[in-house]
């Protein structure tokens, strides 16, 4: 089934400056109740949601549309003052983020719930991205694990610490695909391809949300930010997505509608605009493709300040525009701008529809608060024992080690650097940001300490095998000039038999508004390396960083390069169990990694274009004429301590009809020494169609132990829906003729292929990248 409109902008009368006056001239007398368009949320909500909004006064409905900041990370609670539980107590208030605590979280909720007029109870949020207390590996690292049941379970226990600390509502998954890495939230999501994207987005809403929202132990999750906020120009955080509809269909929204029908019970809309568009007032993608089209009932929230900012945009001239042109969109919920709550009061109060929709937000927030089971239960999440035995407890810990082994990513090992061998030997660990537990807690911490951290440098001392010496100089830090020490670094690192090199960015380079132009290391890091290899030691770099770096230079001079992102609070731990090889790396790049700043962005998937980039220099054709075609690191991209062997790709049918299923196995063999995981990838390509495909698609993918000499035979079982073509005006259509599908290591390395031809035409009505593959390992 086709969209039928326009995907940005507005399909309906939402006032735009030059639109204005005409819906200023109107009186609900013009506009007739029964000319607005139905809104299910009212019809669909319980019969005591209906009851409070018959019984709420405008000032009430409009308090529930308010969230206000209970604090800042640094002071929590801060700003919850007695003049604030005075607001409470009115009704002013419908949620408050950058709180926690069980107790005084409790306190605020009994003022809402026993003094306010009709006890509506509050709800509480906060950005619990990558764990609460416990804090895992970044989000980007987490992807890197390429197994969505880490993500899962990371987040059902970041769902379980910040649930106990009197929290109902994180702001994530942040399920932004992103290819520039110059942009600095990169390291907030699951990297660049919409397939992997998908699947880590149904993972982390099943993870936070459970089975039972109505559990103390579960909370809502948030998908952000909805648009295409991951596509700024030039990466610069905020900036205008100027995308085409094909991109904005077949790349950004997948994860979206994942999240959708996994349940997600909020979603947050992006600062950002599409085409000028700010998505914060964009009725044609809230209102009419994600609730009308899609089917999400939940809730929306703006982002921080963003209905205000609607001003900035240059689409509203004043507060009561902004407010009126969100509401409109579909915005339920005015995070901290106050423009809802505060502006709207005349506008609703002359427009019959807008009074409508202003309804429908009080409705949705209502029910959000319904599913938490906060009406019926409203102190469950005040459990002040429960706080204290959940947060960083030995289990939590352990979830948190597992993960961080599992995230990192061997990028290089010449001759088998990797793993250091056990016999006596001294190793300098040189870098200051081996010592840095801050920035192993990444760019949301939430509640994470820096005490609570193993740091690098503490993890490879504590675990290091008996008769190893670890010696250690910081030579520089990433933000320092670090000049003074690297004197010291180079004397360390001179009376070492070899080189732990820990390189690369801090928190604080990578995350909101931490943009870059360019990506290449910190210029002391890049010195510190280049020290490091004038003592002519073995080198392995240790990289810590929250986005793809342009490393070519250090990835060339070094033995090996392990890329550690930033870990959590187990990271030291973690590291030293890969390093001496009590486990195999298996990580995966979930974004290229460039040769140079200037080739961002690229990604495998592009279209071919005419002229396909070729390696030869004689030919013109789509590339750069001063690096090679290819990144330095592939998407997919991983090694291992084992070497493992692809068999044939076999087709179980030659042709498909729609109904039926396209059925691909394969077997692998892990030829090396080792106990090891494999993650095995399936790549399609509809080499013709009516418009131009991608190079290669991502299909599916699975993370597969296998033990050292032992054969494992995986099978992809998928769908010819998962090949649909977005097409304008018509939607997903799945066109007869060849898929060619590929097995391998990653984008690049692939190992045997095989091809089917779909005989039928199909329209779906879904982004096939949101389509799950299934696996069974044999
Ligand atoms: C970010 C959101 C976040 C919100 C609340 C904004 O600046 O863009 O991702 O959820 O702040 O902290």
């Amino acid at each position: 089934m086709g969209l039928g409109f326009a995907l940005v902008g507005s399909s309906c009368a939402t006032p735009s400056p030059q639109t204005t006056e005409s819906v200023a001239e109107a009186t609900p007398t013009e506009v007739p109740p029964e000319a607005c368009k139905p809104i299910d949320s009212l019809t669909t909500a319980s019969t005591r949601v209906k009851d409070l909004i018959a019984q709420m006064t405008l000032d009430e409905k409009l308090g529930q549309l308010n969230q206000a900041a209970g604090g800042r990370s640094k002071s929590l609670n801060s700003k919850l003052t007695p003049e604030e539980l005075e607001k409470v107590r009115r009704g002013e208030i419908g949620s408050y983020l950058h709180v926690a605590g069980a107790e005084p979280l409790g306190e605020l909720q009994r003022v809402a719930v026993e003094e306010s007029r009709l006890g509506i109870p509050l709800l509480f949020a906060m950005d619990v991205v990558h764990g609460y207390r416990t804090i895992f590996p970044v989000p980007i690292a987490m992807a890197a694990t390429w197994d969505p049941e880490d993500w899962k379970q990371a987040a059902a226990i970041s769902a379980d610490e910040s649930s106990a600390a009197g929290l109902h509502w994180t702001f994530a998954p942040m399920v932004d695909i992103a290819r520039d890495p110059r942009w600095g939230r990169i390291v907030e999501g699951a990297g660049a391809d919409p397939y992997l994207g998908a699947r880590m987005a149904k993972a982390q809403v099943e993870g936070y949300q459970g089975t039972d929202l109505s559990s103390p132990e579960t909370i809502l999750a948030t998908t952000k930010h909805f648009g295409a906020y991951g596509a700024p120009t030039g990466g610069r955080d905020y900036g205008s997505a100027d995308i085409s509809e094909q991109s904005l269909m077949e790349i950004y929204m997948p994860p979206f509608y994942a999240a959708t029908r996994a349940g997600t019970g909020s979603m947050m809309t992006a600062f950002n605009d599409i085409a000028g568009v700010p998505t914060t007032a964009n009725e044609t993608l809230i209102d009419g493709l994600l609730r009308e089209k899609w089917g999400f009932d939940g809730m929306i929230v703006s982002d921080w300040n963003a209905i205000a900012e609607l001003m900035n945009h240059g689409v509203a001239a004043t507060r009561e525009e902004a407010g009126v042109l969100a509401l409109k969109a579909g915005v339920d919920m005015d995070m901290t701008s106050n423009v809802l709550p505060a502006d709207i009061r005349n506008a609703v109060q002359a427009d019959d529809c807008l009074m409508q929709d202003l309804d429908a937000a009080v409705a949705r927030i209502l029910t959000a608060k319904e599913r938490l089971g906060l009406f019926d239960a409203p102190m469950a999440y005040h459990d002040a024992q429960r706080e204290k035995e959940t947060l960083l407890s030995p289990q939590h810990r352990q979830a948190a080690r597992k993960a961080a082994t599992r995230a990192m990513v061997l990028l290089k090992n010449k001759n088998g650097a990797l793993p250091l061998s056990s016999s006596p030997q001294t190793i300098a660990v040189i870098g200051g940001l081996a010592e840095d537990k801050m920035t192993q807690l990444g760019s949301w911490r939430a509640q994470g300490k820096p005490e609570d951290v193993v740091s690098l440098l503490d993890g490879l001392k504590q675990n290091a095998p008996e008769g190893t010496r670890i010696t250690y100089a910081a030579g520089a830090f990433p933000k320092g000039d670090g000049e003074a020490t690297l004197d010291t670094a180079i004397a360390t690192a001179s009376a070492a038999d070899r080189i732990l090199l820990v390189i690369g960015e801090d928190y604080d380079l990578s995350g909101e508004a931490r943009s870059r132009s360019d990506i290449t290391l910190p210029r002391n890091q890049a010195a510190l390396a280049e020290a490091m290899f004038a003592t002519g030691k073995p080198v392995t770099i240790i990289l810590v960083t929250g986005r793809p770096l342009a490393i070519e230079s250090e990835a060339a001079q070094a033995d090996a390069v392990l890329n550690t992102w930033m870990l959590g609070v187990e990271a030291g731990n973690a590291l030293a169990d890969v390093i001496w090889g009590k486990t195999s790396p298996a990580g995966r790049l979930p974004i290229e990694f460039p040769r140079r700043t200037g080739a961002v962005p690229h990604t495998y998937s592009e279209y071919p274009g005419g002229r396909p980039a070729d390696p030869d220099l004689t030919k013109d054709t789509n590339r750069f004429m001063d690096i090679p075609i290819t990144p330095l690191f592939q998407f997919g991209h991983g090694l291992s301590y084992s070497q493992f062997e692809y068999g044939e790709l076999n087709a179980a049918a030659s042709t498909v009809q729609t109904g039926e299923d396209i059925i691909l196995s394969i077997p692998v063999t892990n030829t090396g020494k080792m106990d090891a995981d494999e993650v095995i990838q399936l790549y399609m390509r509809d080499p013709y169609a009516s418009i131009a495909r991608p190079k290669r698609e991502l299909r599916g993918f699975q993370r597969v132990n296998i033990p050292a000499g032992e054969t494992r035979t995986l099978t992809f079982t998928l769908s010819p829906d998962q090949a649909a073509i977005y097409k304008s005006g018509q939607g997903w259509v799945v066109e007869p003729g060849k898929l060619e599908f590929v097995v391998g290591a990653s984008a690049a390395d692939i190992r045997s292929s095989t091809e089917i031809t779909l005989t039928q035409q199909t329209i779906t009505g879904t982004p096939a990248s949101a389509l799950s593959t299934r696996t069974r390992i044999e």
